[in-house]
């Protein structure tokens, strides 16, 4: 096994759900541990532990592999944590309900860029929810400012409609549950939507196109 190679970060998992005989051995696909989580990176809600067999060394995550992701076990309100990282960014990945989801449709919200016109996202993430899954937003967790890790604020993130969002505590910029910023605060973009794809109900792939 090269140094490029995944290392094996839980040997009692070996036998675990994750079959790396059965992938595609063309491609590189890392199912993301709790060790290539983001470290230091503050989060408001639960934490929600997730299934973590792999994670790919640290010269593969630098050089942009794809990283498989599990959510299996997040529930509606939260955010997946601890939090994943692809590149070296940390990813947000949240679990939207349904009320999230239609305040989010209804842009109860002054948004700067409520259709998501700037490029912060796929093509196929430019909607109201930036998502291709309404109920699970994929973002980078880095503030479109000066580069800061916004927090989840589930609830009266926007206090006016009284919706959650994510704040920024270095200058103050808000991000609805979409990562549309608001308007008039210093962040100048929509929180970017990295290219994913969607492996089954529960495991996204971050870092591979596709809308499937
Ligand atoms: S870095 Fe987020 S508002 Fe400045």
């Amino acid at each position: 096994m090269s140094s490029d190679d995944a290392s094996l970060e839980n040997p009692a998992a070996e036998a675990g759900s994750y079959d790396q005989n059965n992938s595609n051995k063309s491609r590189r696909y890392f199912l993301i541990g709790a060790t290539a989580a983001v470290a230091g990176v503050g989060v408001v809600g639960a934490a929600v532990p997730f299934l973590s067999y792999w994670s790919p060394s640290a010269k593969a995550r630098a050089a942009g592999a794809p990283v498989k992701i599990d959510f299996s076990k997040l529930l509606p309100g939260e955010m997946l944590s601890p939090i994943p990282a692809w590149r070296g960014k940390p990813i947000f990945v949240v679990y939207r309900d349904e009320a999230t989801i239609a305040e989010l449709n209804e842009q109860p919200n002054d948004l700067a860029d409520p259709d998501s016109v700037s490029p912060m996202q796929p093509d196929y993430a430019q909607n109201p929810t930036r998502s291709t899954r309404p109920e699970i937003g994929i973002y980078v967790g880095i503030c479109t400012h000066l580069g800061c890790s916004p927090k989840l604020v589930p609830e009266s993130n926007f206090v006016e409609a009284d919706q959650g969002g994510f704040f920024c505590p270095c200058h103050g910029s808000k991000f609805d549950m979409a990562g549309r910023v608001g308007a008039g605060y210093p962040a100048p973009d929509n929180l970017e939507v990295p290219p994913h794809s969607f492996e089954s109900d529960t495991v996204v792939v971050i870092g591979e196109e596709g809308a499937a």
